[in-house]
Parts: C-alpha cells; sequence; structure tokens
C-alpha cells in the first residue's frame, strides 16, 4: 500500500501527466486535478498529504488552492510550480504556507527530491503530534490513581494549579508521587505545548548543578570547551521540575533566587544575563520548614517557592487506594510483559494491610516482583516479600487510635516476641523468663498471631 497521497494539478492534461508519472512510485499513489475547483474538491474527499500545483490556472489559481488546502489540512505539503515570470508570486506563496517551489522547466529530479523532502516534513511533524499526544495521555490526570478523599482534593487541586502559572512546591514521602503529580500539572497547563525537564538537585555536586541549571559559556571553567545551554534555558516557555530541592547549597539556593525574582538567568562565565520564561515545581520529601528554621534553606526562596503548597499522602494514610493501585499496576505490567495475573483476595488483603515506607513505588515493585517470579497466573501470599507477609500493623502507625485492651495486647505481644527471640525460640525457656505455664505460653502465641504468617 502506498504510504503517502499525492495531488498533481495542472491545466495542462499533458504536463499533469508527465509530472505525475515521473513521481509516482510504490510509496506514493499519485492523483491528477485538471482545475483549481477539481483540485480543492480532490483535497477535501481524498485528503492528500502533499499537492504539488502550478501557480497560473484559469480558474482558481495556485494561490487559491493552497489557501483552500490550508484550510481543509493546516498540515498538507504544497509545492507550487510557476514559470520564471512569476516566481516573485511563487516567493508570496511561501509566506502563505507552500513548503516550497520549482521553477519551469525543471528536471523531474529536483522536484522529485523537493517532493519527498516535503513528505519527511509532513511525516516529523505528525510524530511530533503523536508523540505529544502520547505523553499528555501518559501523564494526564486519569493516570493518578486514587479515590480516598485526600486524592480527590488532590487531583481538585492539581486542576487549579495547571491553570495558573505559579511556582509550586510538592512534598511527601518518597515514592508517593511528586513526580508523576508534577507532570500531570505540566501536561494539563497551557504550557503543555513545551518542554517538561526534571532535575534531581540532590544527585549533582554544587558545580555540576549550577552548570547544568544555567548553562555555560565556552572557556568558563577547565573542561568547558564550547558553550552549553542550561535546562533553563531547555525548560524556556515549560516547565522545570526541581527535585530534591531541600539538598541544594545556600550557592545554589541564591542562583535560584535571583531567577525567581528578575526572570532572568546567567549562565556560567558569563557577563549577560538572558531572560527565560519557565515555571518551577519543587518537590522535597524533608520536612522544609523545618530546615528553614534550622537555618539550613533560605527562608526567602522557600516562600517564593512555596507560593502553592501540595502535600501528596503516604499510601498508608490512603488504604483505600490501593485496590485500585494493584489493579492499575496488574494492568500497566500486562502491557507491558503481556503476562496477565491477578492478585488472590488473601494476596490484596497482605498488600492493603502492609505500611508502605517507599508507598506506590514499593507497591509497584512487591508487585512487579511477584509477577515476574511466580509462574502461575494468581498471585498467592507466598509469593509476596517476606516483609509483606509478616507485617503485624500494630506495629507502626494508628497507634493512638487503639483501645486499651488493644494496646496492652500489643504491648504483650511484642514482649513475647522479644523474649522469644531473645531464647532462640526455646518456648520452655520463654516460659520461664516470663513467668507463666507453657500452656499460658502457647495459647498467647496463637491468641496474639505471633511468629505466625
Ligand atoms: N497515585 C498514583 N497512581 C499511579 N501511579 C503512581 C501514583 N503515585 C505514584 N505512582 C507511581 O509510583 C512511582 C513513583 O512515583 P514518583 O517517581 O512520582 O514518586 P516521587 O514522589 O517522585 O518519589 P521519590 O521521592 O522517590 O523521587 C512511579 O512509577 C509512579 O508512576
Ligand atoms: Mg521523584
Amino acid at each position: 500500500m502506498a504510504l503517502y497521497k499525492i495531488l498533481v494539478v495542472d491545466n495542462d492534461k499533458s504536463m499533469a501527466e508527465v509530472i505525475a508519472s515521473s513521481i509516482e512510485s510504490e510509496d506514493y499513489e499519485v492523483m491528477k486535478a485538471h482545475s483549481g475547483a477539481e483540485a480543492v474538491a480532490l483535497i477535501a474527499r481524498a485528503r492528500p498529504d502533499l499537492v504539488v500545483t502550478d501557480l497560473k490556472m484559469s480558474d482558481i489559481d495556485g494561490i487559491g488552492v493552497l489557501k483552500e488546502a490550508k484550510k481543509i489540512d493546516p498540515d498538507v505539503v504544497v509545492v507550487i510550480v510557476t514559470a520564471f515570470a512569476s516566481i516573485q508570486t511563487a516567493i508570496n506563496a511561501m509566506k502563505e504556507g507552500a513548503y516550497d517551489y520549482v521553477i519551469k522547466p525543471f528536471k523531474l529530479d529536483e522536484l522529485r527530491i523537493v517532493v519527498s523532502r516535503g513528505l519527511d516534513l509532513r511525516m516529523i511533524k505528525a510524530e511530533n503530534v503523536s508523540l505529544k499526544k502520547e505523553l499528555e495521555r501518559q501523564y494526564g490526570l486519569e493516570n493518578i490513581i486514587g479515590k480516598s478523599r485526600e486524592m480527590e482534593r488532590l487531583f481538585e487541586t492539581i486542576r487549579k494549579v495547571s491553570e495558573v502559572d505559579t511556582t509550586v512546591m510538592i512534598t511527601g514521602e518518597s515514592g508517593t508521587g511528586k513526580e508523576l503529580v508534577a507532570r500531570a500539572i505540566h501536561y494539563n497547563s497551557p504550557r503543555r505545548g513545551s518542554q517538561f525537564v526534571a532535575v534531581n538537585c540532590g544527585a549533582l555536586p554544587e558545580g555540576i548543578l549550577e552548570s547544568e541549571l544555567f548553562g555555560h559559556v565556552k572557556g568558563a571553567y577547565t573542561g568547558a570547551v564550547s558553550t552549553k545551554a542550561g535546562l533553563f534555558q531547555e525548560a524556556d516557555h515549560g516547565t522545570l521540575f526541581l527535585d530534591e530541592i531541600g539538598i541544594t547549597t545556600p550557592a545554589i539556593q541564591v542562583s535560584l533566587l535571583r531567577v525567581l525574582q528578575d526572570r532572568e538567568i546567567r549562565m556560567v562565565g558569563d557577563t549577560k544575563s538572558v531572560r527565560v520564561d519557565v515555571r518551577i515545581i519543587a518537590a522535597t520529601n524533608e520536612d522544609l520548614e523545618a530546615k528553614v528554621k534550622a537555618g539550613a534553606f533560605r527562608e526567602d526562596l522557600y516562600y517564593r517557592l512555596t507560593v502553592i503548597p501540595i502535600e501528596i499522602p503516604p499510601l498508608r494514610r490512603r488504604r483505600d487506594d490501593i485496590p485500585l493501585l494493584i489493579r492499575h499496576i496488574v494492568g500497566k505490567l500486562a502491557v507491558r510483559t503481556g503476562m496477565v495475573k491477578t492478585v488472590s483476595d488473601e494476596a490484596a488483603e497482605l498488600l492493603c494491610r502492609y505500611n508502605w515506607p517507599g508507598n506506590v513505588r514499593e507497591l509497584e515493585n512487591v508487585i512487579e516482583g511477584a509477577v515476574s517470579l511466580t509462574p502461575s497466573a494468581t498471585i498467592y501470599p507466598r509469593d509476596l516479600p517476606e516483609r509483606v507477609r509478616n507485617y503485624a500493623p500494630d506495629r507502626e502507625d494508628g497507634a493512638g487510635q487503639k483501645t486499651l485492651g488493644e494496646f496492652m495486647s500489643l504491648v504483650e505481644k511484642r514482649h513475647i516476641e522479644s523474649v522469644l527471640k531473645e531464647v532462640d525460640g526455646n518456648k520452655k525457656l520463654a516460659a520461664e523468663v516470663l513467668q507463666i505455664s507453657l500452656a499460658s505460653l502457647y495459647r498467647k502465641i496463637d491468641e496474639l498471631g505471633i511468629g505466625g504468617q
């Protein structure tokens, strides 16, 4: 099947025929029209990728065909064929969006090259559009999973924040989805047509980070062999995501403050400043306010960055979202690996109970590990890591919301566990240490669920 459709338009039938047969190939399906009106009708109906049109025609001329064609499909590539006498009109046609022109008499090879380049351009444009759509889809709000009240509130904030152009500070434990949220804000904002650039401030030493962020001019330091633009310039008109902002040094903090105040950057080694239009979204998993109080982070920068704060709650505080996330993650893995698995109720229950210090990322890793290690189609508790299987929920959070009885049992359980550990699981010895009968110890082990699965 031909890859592209091309339309050749010329009043002169034999001329149209010559052009058409010279560009026709396995990849190009060529149609012909012998008047401007016929051409416009055919463009609307057959949607060619490229139109080669003569400039001078009796009814609608080449410029008219060009204008109509662009109305029908703004990305259609139009090549004008013109006599030398009308070259100025052909140049004007370029301003109207024509891709190129060829002057009569021309070599057929010359036209073929122009056509093939024009189609390359069309393909690149189409790929860019689909790539952007793919990114928008991938980072759209619907890819942030959650139905808990906390997440609903988060969605609401993301929507609002996307419309305005202010600085945002995202806080949350590791793996809660800070980068995911930052991308969602960018791809929902009017800046979505430009770049989202992410930089991990904690991963780079000060000098390198500075040069990464602001760029450097040739000779700024040993090794700066050529001028290189920084991430601020790369993110111009887009969004710069400053991850782990809390780890930045005082010097970097000063530079960032300057950008936020003046909307200008100065490349390392340069004497002039350049204007940049960048939205900043910062993120941290530290308690930045505490750092400010302790004098470890500039207060003025903190306030500039935290115009709108977004806090992503840890996964253990929104356990309602876990079943949804499990489904989402299993689905994503099925697409990637071709292995469709289900999670048994027992395994799901364990996943909902665990406290997830590594949040959604940890959940992803656990499910991915189980999916790739288990030959069966269902994931059972035995396929989960020990820390998830043996997790005792009482030990961690929520300790403040227990009845006295529950709390006493918890203390009892912990103490028995630690004694058992000390005596290497010797129950007789443990009963002696605890000064209870062996039978009572067995009963307690059973009741309190000690050492069980
Ligand atoms: N609500 C969510 N819905 C779907 N996927 C999520 C959600 N939250 C996080 N994830 C996924 O979890 C992983 C970790 O998310 P992300 O990298 O955004 O976290 P982070 O907060 O930036 O973590 P870190 O502090 O470790 O950099 C990613 O693969 C992301 O797609
Ligand atoms: Mg991150």
